[in-house]
């Protein structure tokens, strides 16, 4: 078969999906991977069990007023007991990779100190599922559920912390390096700073623009003291991180938009990009980093990575507001027609082509897996086994064509993971809020395809049978 083509069986499915239509359909190279995303805290539930202490998610999230629905995730996907099931639904769609993340309050429930070997059984046992099914593991240390214990401690306000993770780190890579090989740090720390840290709708909940600053460098420190942690380890891992990169436009030409949308540029992306990649912070915060930076900070954060993961959801359009933490928070300023999603996020595949020529251009096109992109849509209830969510399903054909596209423009793009695998638990919107491939009916954990699964799947069988 050709690629893009239909092709091949698809996996028994109870559904009718329409066949692909070679137009407009996306064109990837050999060798690109394709998986599904997931993260501990919003998937696995189980926060009680083999040794595992709080998060600072648990906190939050049990904190009345905190989620929109009032969930939180005590039992989410049920995903610690039912890792099994899950991993047969990815065989079974194709998908030949799946990045997870590995809950710390499990590793080391304290925070530092004691590794809890039993937390550690949990990540064993699905490592060896993944392999046993031919799924290749990608793992992230760190989804934003910090041990509450290292909260209590002052969290990312603490530089020890890059100390802490570095020992967290060494502890994962140490039991599941053998099999493991993709290993990313962190996970989005500029989302992490600003919304955890700065407008504190996020677990821990702070807020203000210190708190921020210094969330985000000792982030950025932990990820390089973990980086090199972790090379010092093991020669043969592929080590990077995850950053959530988007463009951003000002809402208008008027100067403090224009000012607004480049102070939000620099705390989204370049916070993150410039530290790595250049060693330095972005312009306008140079001078605040300054006194939070000690002599070889900025040498530890700027080490080699073999590749780098991009979340990818929409571009931003900024106003400014004197008022607020960074600029005017919510959707007020996209223009009218743009496409959105439930969420209000705007829709544009031909932001990650920018962003992706973003990164080829000034940060020396390093190799790049598409670590999270997907859409949250009001889904109908499972009908004849399957979940009808059309607008998933465009969504993703539009990105994977805006792949083809980037590779095509000579970026150095090697795969894409959907977020997500399944339904979660989204955050501050709870579990209301979906964006799974796989429907999650929480009150009985049964798991439904959604016609997303199946044109993945399809995409995916045709790429592999183009091989
Ligand atoms: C990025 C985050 O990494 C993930 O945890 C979240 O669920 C998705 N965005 C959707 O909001």
């Amino acid at each position: 078969a050709q690629q893009g083509q239909p092709p091949v069986a698809m996996p028994p499915a109870p559904a009718q999906v329409q066949p692909l239509s070679p137009a407009g359909q996306p064109q990837l190279p050999p060798g690109f991977v394709w998986g599904a995303s997931t993260s501990s805290y919003q998937i696995e539930g189980a926060v009680k069990e083999g040794g595992r202490k709080p998060s600072i998610w648990d906190t939050f999230s049990h904190t009345p007023g905190r989620i929109a629905d009032g969930t939180n995730g005590d039992i989410a996907c049920d995903h610690y007991n039912r890792y099994p099931g899950d991993v047969e639904l990815m065989a079974k769609g194709g998908f030949q990779a799946y990045r997870f993340s590995i809950a710390w309050p499990r590793v080391i429930p304290d925070g530092t100190g004691q590794v809890n070997a039993a937390g550690l059984d949990f990540y064993d046992r699905l490592v060896d599922k993944l392999m046993e099914r031919g799924i290749l593991p990608m793992a992230c240390l760190y989804h934003w559920d910090l041990p509450q214990a290292l909260q209590d401690r002052g969290g990312w306000h603490n530089r020890d912390m890059a100390g802490w993770f570095a020992d967290y780190a060494r502890a994962a890579v140490g039991r599941l390096g053998d099999r493991v090989k993709p290993w990313a740090m962190l996970n989005e720390p500029s989302v992490h700073a600003i919304f955890g840290h700065g407008f504190g709708n996020h677990a821990p909940g702070l807020t203000g623009w210190p708190s921020y600053v210094m969330a985000q460098h000792h982030q950025n420190l932990a990820q390089g003291t973990g980086i090199t942690a972790v090379r010092a380890l093991r020669s043969n891992l592929k080590l990077g991180t995850v950053f959530s990169l988007q463009p951003i436009y000002p809402a208008s030409q008027d100067p403090a938009d224009l000012a607004a949308a480049q102070r939000f540029d620099a705390c989204w992306n370049t916070i993150n990009l410039d530290p790595l990649f250049k060693g330095s912070y972005p312009a306008p915060f140079e001078n605040v980093f300054a006194q939070l930076v000690k002599p070889g900070d900025m040498e530890a954060i700027r080490v080699p990575v073999d590749f780098l993961g991009m979340n990818y959801y929409g571009p931003s359009w900024i106003k400014h507001d004197p008022a607020a933490f960074l600029a005017q928070a919510g959707y007020g300023a996209v223009p009218e027609g743009t496409p959105r999603t439930l969420l209000g996020w705007p829709i544009s595949a031909q932001g990650l082509v920018e962003v992706l020529t973003r990164l080829r251009d000034q940060y020396g096109n390093p190799p790049v897996f598409i670590t999270e992109n997907g859409a949250c849509y009001e889904d109908p209830a499972p009908a004849n086994g399957v979940v009808q969510d059309p607008e998933r399903v465009e969504y993703i054909r539009a990105h994977l064509v805006a792949c083809s596209e980037a590779i095509r423009q000579g970026c150095a793009l090697n795969g894409y993971f959907a977020w997500s695998l399944l339904d979660n638990f989204e955050w501050a919107e709870g579990e209301r809020r979906r964006f799974g491939l796989i429907n999650v009916d929480f009150a009985t954990q049964q798991r439904t395809p959604k016609a997303s699964y199946l044109y993945l799947s399809q995409v995916m069988r045709a790429h592999a049978a183009a091989r």
